[in-house]
């Protein structure tokens, strides 16, 4: 990738390549929130302990008796006996607190509309949802569905969900109404709110229609809630079970409604995810220790201050804007930025334009999009004022040298700090990463584990490995945002995550992200992606059972194995290899029916890259598909010895065709 700035700052260059580590800038350490060196050791020491500085940034109805319960490994449970309100801690308590006028929410939509709700108003609008959602029926621990784009009534319905002890599941608004049968269906969700349509590119997409069509694969009656996002660019109409947003708000206007004192360890809320299996899985996060994780971590890591404005580019509908656009920010009680749309819509400037005008102070975005703006080029962010930035962030995938050298330069202006997170929609916040106001940077490694962490790069026993050997990552004692289980199905928790490296007889638990990583000298780690068979594409995670049954349902399919190849932009594509069935011709228009079953089934960011036509797959003499392989051809490696192969006269076959697409 060529580097598109028109001054080539030869000084800069020269010390950029050189230079391996980076101290924070000066001007952040003077006013970072946690700058002592000692926190590692301090965490270490008093540890589980030390979370109760999580738990401090909380206000509690009533305080928790134990910091951790750890009977029951690998269910733990934090802050025990605590009861809490995640959106009285969220809102109400800054109101109280004299924040009544400061901007919670400034939302700007991408044709440019703009609304900001001050914290009274956001409580307010909360209390009135909250009221209205009681009406029709939500009662304490019902799941609440959402399926919604970046519009303000997404994360009013999750406060207003939490407000009255309904868990909420948020399902990303790109994904299909097939995604959204599956998760209500396996959630047993009787409540769904969504919308009309929102803005693309400038397009009004239906959003309704998609909705609509997953509703009819629900095998349970569903009440909804529609917000009317779009007015007379799309008209809609309300079916039977159907309630308007607005209209539900206004007759609950100026409603109150108590909070509902939670227990620490009730479900906050489920997030679906992908994993090697083709059902995906609803990972359980509880209202206290989520909540108080999100707010340290948002403090500590993102050096969160209440008088910031904070931008995080990352959709609701994943764990980032959960954690780190809604439940962090807003426990801390800043000013939280959401934008609708796309990075180039209307140009390729649309983020920097944000920065320049909200004044942002922290950013925090994926590699994927950073990928692209070194692509788009320098003089985007040139053209504008990015003083006002103090710290950027990075999360979803690992981000190479270059990538990171360049964000540094042209969008920090070598005067801020990047932190860049590992973590995982399980372990509810960040997890390893420099803080800002302490430690060095190394581009391309995210850093040590974070305080009160036992980290660790393994080899397939579990043994430590010695720096610059890679191995698998392991999480060696709990934390207070981890997930409590896979929802209705603690086996697949424990098969899934606490099976490879622990010793149950022993009662030693070692949690297993399922990433592959390599350690220094420091103790700073480079994640090196996933080792199970989820791909990682632009930062989001989709298995590969899933991706196959989709393939599979084509008609006149008989078989298929899809992998990641390396992509200049996406990081990982999906590289989908087919079999056919006896008779039928591989032609373009089997193509389009595999790739469009694809995004039906799954979503447009699943969409294949390639999908090549084989009449057999690579196997092993025992008969397992060899996935590194094609993995090999699909991002054009070297490929290593396939003489071990059942079938090795496949492979030049099929590495013909991908050259010849
Ligand atoms: C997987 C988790 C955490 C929110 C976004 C994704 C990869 C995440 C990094 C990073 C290298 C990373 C891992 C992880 N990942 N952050 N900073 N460096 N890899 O959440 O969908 O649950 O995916 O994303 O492979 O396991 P997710």
């Amino acid at each position: 990738m060529t580097d598109q700035s028109e001054e080539p700052e030869v000084e800069l260059e020269a010390r950029l390549a050189e230079q391996e580590t980076f101290e924070p800038p000066e001007s952040f350490v003077e006013q970072a929130n946690v700058t002592d060196e000692g926190i590692y050791e301090e965490f270490e020491e008093a540890w589980p302990e030390c979370w109760e500085a999580a738990a401090d940034l909380l206000e509690w109805d009533e305080p928790y008796e134990n910091v951790l319960e750890d009977e029951d490994a690998p269910f733990y449970r934090w802050f025990t006996g605590g009861k809490l309100n995640a959106s009285y801690n969220c809102l109400d308590r800054h109101v109280e607190n004299g924040a009544k006028n400061r901007a919670a929410i400034q939302w700007e939509g991408e044709l440019g509309e703009t609304r900001t709700y001050t914290y009274g108003e956001l409580l307010n609008e909360v209390e009135a949802f909250a009221a209205g959602l009681r009406e029709l029926g939500v009662e304490e621990d019902d799941v609440v569905t959402m399926y919604m784009p970046m519009i303000p009534e997404l994360p009013i319905a999750m406060l207003a969900c939490a407000r009255i002890g309904a868990p909420h599941s948020v399902v990303f608004a790109g994904f299909s109404a097939e995604a959204l049968a599956t998760r209500m269906n396996a959630s047993d969700s009787e409540y769904l709110i969504t919308c009309d349509g929102y803005y693309r590119r400038g397009d009004a997409l239906n959003h309704k229609e998609k909705s609509d069509k997953g509703l009819r694969q629900v095998d349970h009656d569903v009440t909804t809630v529609v917000v009317d996002r779009l007015g007379d660019e799309l008209k809609h109409f309300l079916g039977k079970h159907a309630h308007d947003y607005d209209e539900l708000v206004a007759e609950h206007e100026g409603a109150s409604v108590e909070p509902v004192s939670r227990d620490a360890e009730d479900m906050l809320f489920l997030m679906y995810t992908s994993g090697t299996t083709g059902q995906p899985k609803g990972v359980k996060h509880t209202t206290a220790g989520y909540l108080a994780y999100t707010a340290w971590t948002g403090q500590a890591v993102l050096d969160i201050k209440p008088e910031d404005t904070y931008w995080c580019s990352a959709d609701i509908g994943w764990i980032t804007g959960h954690s780190y656009i809604v439940y962090g920010p807003l426990a801390l009680g800043t000013t939280t930025l959401m934008y609708e749309g796309t990075p180039d819509y209307p140009e390729k400037d649309r983020f920097w334009e944000l920065v320049e005008k909200y004044r942002v102070d922290t950013f925090y975005t994926a590699p994927t999009a950073i990928r692209a703006f070194m692509k788009w080029g320098a003089e985007y962010p040139e053209a504008h004022d990015l003083s006002s930035l103090r710290l950027l962030g990075t999360v979803g995938e690992p981000i190479n040298p270059r990538a990171w050298k360049w964000y540094y330069k042209h969008i920090g202006g070598e005067e801020c700090p990047i932190v860049d997170t590992w973590w995982q929609t399980e372990t509810g916040g960040h997890m390893i990463t420099t803080l800002p106001g302490i430690g060095e940077m190394k581009p391309g490694s995210a850093g040590p584990g974070l305080p009160g962490l036992d980290v660790r790069v393994v080899d397939g026993t579990g043994e430590e490995v010695d720096a610059g050997h890679a191995g698998y990552l392991t999480v060696n004692n709990p934390w207070p945002g981890m997930l409590r289980t896979l929802y209705q199905n603690d086996e697949r928790f424990v098969s899934e995550y606490w099976q490879e490296y622990s010793d149950p007889d022993a009662d030693e638990w070692v949690y297993f992200p399922e990433d592959g990583a390599k350690i220094d000298e420091d103790g700073y780690i480079t994640v090196l992606g996933r080792v199970d068979d989820v791909i990682n594409v632009s930062g989001h995670r989709l298995g590969t059972m899933e991706l196959e049954s989709a393939i599979v349902a084509t008609a006149g399919v008989a078989e298929a194995a899809v992998v990641g190849g390396d992509h200049e932009l996406k990081g990982e594509a999906v590289y989908a290899y087919v079999i056919l069935e006896d008779g039928q011709e591989p032609t373009d228009a089997m193509r389009e029916r595999i790739v469009d079953n694809v995004v039906e089934g799954i979503g447009p960011i699943a969409k294949p890259e390639d999908v090549i036509f084989t009449p057999e797959l690579p196997k092993t003499r025992s008969g397992k598909i060899m996935r590194r392989l094609l993995e090999d051809i699909a991002s054009g490696n070297e490929l290593g010895n396939t003489s071990t192969l059942r079938n090795p006269d496949v492979v030049e076959d099929i590495q013909q065709q991908v050259q010849d697409d």
